[in-house]
């Protein structure tokens, strides 16, 4: 190997090593957290982050490391499950074995991973759950925005665009996991008594490249698709890029969900996506979360995140409020 392209290498292999371990930003140097635990006032915090593949999620975790910033007594170790369940399974065990203070997950799927929070509420180590959820109550505190709420804003504003009717292709998020099935079931009733038909409908599975080869297919079948509605907005970005390759996409609108300032928002802007619904990570609410439970304050089971709609009319004055 040539020793540029060898030093090359073994530089990646490093910076793939502490990301490995860290994955909140910051370099951390002990994989093992329970190790310390007990020395001075400091809390150690495991959270379980399901993917980093996605910039939303890149996200929560710069929000989860810009509030722990702010508590020197609290330590957040971040584990990257990359979207593999087992993975993320094997990853809340190795904390609880590990005895930190607390744990946050943001699950892949509902049902898998159900199993191991509720063993770690069985030894003692409060669970916050962010934005996916899981199936029954063996957590202490859920934060997330609502998604039923969102995919029936979603459903209305597309009825509104579309004057009623047209033919609609809906990118839906993984079913398996909790808001593709809510953002599915509220756009349903957004669009209840219109005639709106859903001519084509795909798990994309959250991801970009999956999407966009859902919409090459849809574009394929059908000649007239009015609008793309996507559960979020890489989905909704990857069908876009799909209808632009063919040609298609001045007829084609495009709504997604998450709307991050330098993502959805700037397609908006750009004119590439019509709408999109905030989707709040919720990281820096969990921070202050887990501060009040480690101080031994009570904390409502359910915490609702709320929600913005960007569009056209209203992007430039930062969105509305929906209510
Ligand atoms: C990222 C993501 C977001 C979406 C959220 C739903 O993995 O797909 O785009 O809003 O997860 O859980």
């Amino acid at each position: 190997m040539p020793s540029k392209f060898k030093t090359l290498v073994t530089n990646l292999v490093a910076a793939i090593t502490v990301i490995g371990f860290a994955g909140c930003g910051k370099q951390e140097t002990s994989p093992t957290p329970g190790a310390s635990s007990t020395s001075g006032s400091q809390f150690i915090i495991g959270m379980c982050q399901c993917n980093l593949g996605e910039p939303w999620r890149v996200q929560m975790n710069a929000d989860l490391q810009a509030a722990a910033a702010k508590h020197p007594e609290l330590k957040l170790i971040c584990k990257d499950a990359q979207n593999d369940t087992l993975q993320q399974r094997a990853q809340i065990e190795e904390f609880v074995s590990a005895k930190v203070n607390l744990l946050i997950v943001s699950p892949k799927e509902a049902q898998p991973l159900t199993e191991p929070v509720a063993h770690a509420i069985e030894a003692g180590i409060p669970v916050i759950v962010l934005d996916r959820r899981l199936m029954g109550d063996k957590y202490t505190c859920f934060i997330g925005a609502d998604n039923q709420k969102i995919g029936k804003a979603a459903g209305e504003w597309i009825v509104k665009a579309l004057g009623g009717k047209g033919n609609v292709v809906e990118l839906m998020g993984l079913q398996t996991s909790t808001p593709g099935q809510d953002r599915h079931s509220g756009f349903m009733a957004g669009i209840a008594g219109s005639e709106i038909k859903i001519i084509f409908s795909a798990d994309m599975k959250w991801l970009e490249p999956d999407a966009r080869n859902e919409m090459e297919s849809a574009l394929a079948r059908f000649d007239k698709i009015d609008l793309v509605y996507a559960h979020n907005d890489d989905g909704a970005h990857g069908a876009y890029l799909a209808a632009k390759a063919a040609g298609r996409e001045k007829q084609v609108k495009f709504v997604g969900i998450d709307a991050l300032p330098q993502e959805g928002v700037v397609y908006i802007q750009q004119g590439l996506l019509d709408a999109t619904f905030q989707y709040p990570t919720g990281g820096a609410e969990a921070i202050d979360t887990a501060w009040k439970i480690l101080h031994r304050e009570t904390v409502p089971k359910e915490i609702v995140l709320g929600t913005r709609l960007f569009d056209r009319s209203n992007v430039a004055q930062g969105g509305v409020e929906l209510k």
